[in-house]
């Protein structure tokens, strides 16, 4: 049976001043829903290059996408993408900027449902105390909140996050990866995380693949290492847990592996 989001082979190149430079050469992944999955990769591997094709915003030059047995041609609603930089609309407020999705997601119902509904979602990202203001006005932290929210706002199938913390302090970025799972565990939503944190990965992810270097160039993806760690996962006490132990382990080691061979 089709996997919910599956890919088959994806190849993508892009000219380079040598030529076509590969990026992704031959990706396979099969994601069921309702699954959180996560994908590490070292800089430049093609995380977001594989998030853009997978959202429709780039097409591959081979290989199959498909959501639910549909193959993708185009950004949909139905593939929500939140990226590293956050593109809020600096002239609304937080709640305009997730009503926005609302309205998209839900352009059939009346303004004052799309309002409850654009509320919903602030307050479930913890941004109800904020909801009248501007971006500028918030931290970091709070600015990828919104972000988080307008991409769950949307009301998508699968949602897509690009590195959605990687830009933040630690302290924040825990306090965020824990809301992550939390709305996760309440929204069960399908969900592909891109990330270059292992512990984040190990923190959130039903599955991790890893991003690995192909011999004629390029990235792949290899085969995914379960996270059989029981929920909630408590970032705090993970490191005591030996499944948590041993998935790191085999990431670190196969991470490790992949430089190398990366680095000839
Ligand atoms: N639009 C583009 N045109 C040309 N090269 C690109 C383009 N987008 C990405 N690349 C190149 O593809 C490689 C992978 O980029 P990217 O997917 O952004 O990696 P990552 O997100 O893992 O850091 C990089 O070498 C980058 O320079
Ligand atoms: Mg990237």
């Amino acid at each position: 049976m089709a996997a919910f989001l599956e890919l088959r082979g994806v190849r993508k190149a892009f000219a380079g001043s040598h030529g076509a430079t590969p990026v992704l050469a031959g990706v396979d992944l099969a994601v069921a829903e309702g699954e959180l999955v996560a994908i590490i990769g070292a800089s430049g591997s093609g995380k977001t290059t594989l998030v853009s094709l997978i959202a429709g915003l780039l097409p591959p030059d081979g290989g199959e996408i498909a959501l639910d047995g549909v193959p993708v041609r185009a950004p949909s609603l139905e593939r929500g993408v939140v990226f590293q930089n956050h593109s809020l609309l600096p002239w609304l407020t937080v709640l305009e900027n997730v009503q926005l999705a609302a309205d998209a997601a839900r352009s059939d119902w009346s303004a004052a449902a799309r309002h409850a509904r654009a509320e919903h979602w602030v307050r479930l990202v913890g941004l109800t105390d904020a909801a009248a203001k501007r971006p500028a006005q918030l931290s970091g932290g709070m600015r990828q909140r919104v972000a988080v929210a307008r991409g769950l706002a949307v009301e998508p199938r699968v949602l897509l996050l690009d590195e959605p913390f990687s830009a933040l302090d630690a302290l924040t970025r825990a306090t965020l990866q824990n809301e992550l799972a939390r709305i996760w565990a309440s929204d069960r939503r399908t969900m592909l995380l891109i990330t270059n944190d292992v512990d984040e990965a190990c923190l959130l992810a039903d599955r991790i693949h890893i991003l690995v270097p192909a011999p004629a160039g390029g990235h792949t993806l290899a085969d995914g290492i379960a996270v059989a760690l029981p929920r909630p996962r408590v970032s705090s006490e993970l490191n005591r847990q030996v499944e948590y132990q041993r998935v790191r382990r085999e990431i670190l080691a196969r991470l490790a592996e992949a430089h190398m061979r990366a680095a000839g």
